[in-house]
């Protein structure tokens, strides 16, 4: 954890004035941590209730999928959230779709023409403005906890992206304050996830068909270093992506890489 910053638990419990059940009734908010992620992951592990939000102005070791960094400058929304729902293994990437969903939606409604690029991306055009790396801690068959993580880039100038991200600031020349976007984006996931657990799961999947933009788009994923190339068909209720590659339907849980060529 970080030494010398911000670390005061217990002075930086926010009581966020928003209409929620679980998902954002306590926010602990950090103006440096190494990654919310990881002080989430240790918190639930000492027990920390589901809905807690741990938020950072910044982060100095902010992490992505598959061992990349996240960079995470000053402007970004940089949060995570501890859920602990019943399921089984084989849902967890439908906590990636409920997040993403979620802030699709929230995007959108701030004029955003944000779509989901399947499994964790949140892009406008082909610009990425969101990223989402979801953490677990399970036994062979059951989940203890899940850490969903997700890096907004909202109030960050052009010259802190990188060519291929863009910023809400650069989409809509708008100011909106990072409380704001996490009051809006707390009540959507809590939203969101009353639904998941109701095991409503098709809702997110029908959600992720209208906001993916990938439907009958020739795609190519890579898996394990592999690459399968073919035409997206839909998507099932476990949150896996249906491809059709040489008339045969195939599955895919996850990919390391997603390129959309048209
Ligand atoms: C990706 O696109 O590879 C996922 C990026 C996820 C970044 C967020 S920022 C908040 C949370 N803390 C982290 O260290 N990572 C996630």
């Amino acid at each position: 954890m970080d030494e010398g910053i911000t670390r005061v638990f217990k002075d930086h419990e926010e009581k966020l004035k928003i209409n929620s059940q679980i998902i954002g009734l306590h926010v602990y908010h950090y103006r440096s941590l190494e990654s919310t992620n990881d002080l989430a992951f240790s918190l639930a592990l000492k027990g920390l209730k589901e809905g807690n939000i741990i938020v950072a102005d910044r982060q100095t070791k902010g992490k992505g999928r598959l061992g990349r960094k996240w960079y995470s400058p000053k402007g970004g929304l940089y949060l995570s959230v501890i859920l602990r729902p019943d399921i089984p293994f084989l849902r967890v990437s439908l906590v990636t779709i409920f997040s993403a969903v979620s802030v699709c939606s929230v995007l959108r409604r701030l004029g955003i023409n944000a779509w989901i690029k399947w499994p964790n991306d949140i892009m406008v055009a082909n610009k990425k403005i969101c990223g989402i790396l979801v953490e677990m801690d399970s036994t062979i068959d059951r989940v203890k906890f899940i850490i969903t993580g997700i890096g907004i880039n909202n109030k960050v100038n052009k010259s802190d992206l990188v060519h291929i991200a863009t910023s809400i600031y650069e989409e809509t020349a708008q100011l909106i304050s990072n409380k704001d976007l996490l009051r809006f984006l707390s009540e959507e996931l809590d939203k969101n996830y009353a639904i998941f657990l109701k095991q409503n799961y098709t809702y997110f999947t029908d959600k992720l068909k209208a906001m993916s933009r990938m439907i009958n788009k020739n795609v190519i994923l890579k898996v394990n270093s592999k690459e399968h190339k073919g035409k997206v068909k839909g998507f099932d209720d476990d949150g896996s992506l249906v491809m059709e590659i040489n008339k045969k339907k195939k599955k895919f849980l996850s990919a390391d890489n997603v390129k959309v060529l048209g």
